[in-house]
């Protein structure tokens, strides 16, 4: 289960789309249904009855708060368990269960560990700057045609931003270009994943981006006394399809009249990315000897060795 993405905390889903009901999801192959209770707290279950195998998304939440199965209307509470299995007063409840993931609501999100059934052996570790109440976040969505790997290798990718983004986060980088500059990549193993900066000629513009492990990306963009982060949240659904959440969050003009201004930045930012990223092959990243790498793909390689070696699980590490 939860191929080559096991046993990690992701975020998932907003906690802004739940509010109409039960969200359907795919998650690293397999189908999971988000919902929140009456108190809020949000269940995740492995997205098929144990009554007859249909999509409990395709369902409702009682007033009580349990996920209710089209079908039959058994119904479950956040932990999995069988709450009602109606016409059947003499069911025995406690064998008749969904298989739940273990959820957290943490900021914006509904988090999952992907692990069914099980318990998590710790808490997610989340960017401080996606839960920060002095910041005001947007979150702009996007579905993406590709293996995850090749989307979150391009979030930490300082190299592409003078092609790309040439005239939006790259400009900075275009702009002092010349036919022979270097980029110096520096990258530093933290306790979260990973730091990288990029030096243009010796130059450090001050910029900065986070891996926070599995498949997360921060973007410190250097403004004077404000701060201003871009993340990347980079979601497998399957082999070859991935969500991607790109979260603004500011302190500055913070009022909600400006989001959709922020809105179409990033969304202008992601859609950029989105043609090359498509096209990479093959689609999952492969073993660094299998493509030509210089040394500007310092940061990429660091997350190749951390997909391959630790999710992947694979001595080609
Ligand atoms: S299939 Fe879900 S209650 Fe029957
Ligand atoms: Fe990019």
């Amino acid at each position: 289960m939860f191929r080559d993405f096991a046993h990690v905390w992701t975020p998932l889903v907003p906690v802004r789309s739940l509010a109409a009901g039960p969200v359907g999801v795919r998650l690293a192959g397999e189908p999971v249904v988000v919902f929140l209770d009456r108190e809020g707290q949000p269940g995740a279950l492995i997205d098929r009855c144990p009554h007859r195998g249909v999509k409990l998304s395709l369902g409702r939440v009682t007033p009580e708060g349990c996920l209710e199965c089209p079908f039959h209307g058994w119904r479950f509470g956040v932990d999995g368990a069988n709450r009602g299995v109606p016409l059947n007063p003499r069911a025995r409840l406690e064998t008749l269960g969904a298989t739940p993931l273990p959820a957290r609501r943490i900021g914006d999100f509904v988090w999952v560990y992907t692990a069914a059934g099980a318990e998590a052996p710790g808490e997610p570790s989340v960017p401080p700057t996606l839960t920060d109440p002095g910041l005001a976040r947007i979150i702009v969505e996007r579905t993406w045609n590709c293996h995850w790997t090749r989307a979150m290798e391009n979030m930490l990718d300082s190299p592409h931003l003078p092609f790309v983004h040439r005239n939006t986060i790259g400009r900075f980088v275009s702009r002092y270009m010349k036919p022979d500059s270097e980029m110096e990549v520096h990258w530093e193993d933290t306790d979260f994943g990973g730091v990288t900066h990029a030096l243009l000629d010796g130059r450090d513009g001050g910029g900065r981006l986070d891996f926070h492990r599995p498949n997360m990306m921060t973007l410190h963009i250097p403004i004077p006394r404000m701060s201003l982060k871009i993340h990347a949240l980079v979601v497998p659904i399957d082999e070859s399809h991935t969500r991607l959440f790109v979260v603004g969050a500011r302190s500055f003009l913070k009022w909600k009249a400006l989001d959709p201004m922020f809105e179409a930045n990033a969304a202008k930012i992601a859609d950029e990315d989105r043609d090359v990223v498509e096209s990479s092959f093959p689609p999952e990243v492969p073993h660094p000897s299998e493509e030509h790498s210089v040394g500007s793909d310092r940061a990429t390689l660091a997350f190749r060795r951390y997909f391959l070696e630790v999710l992947k699980g694979s001595a080609a590490g």
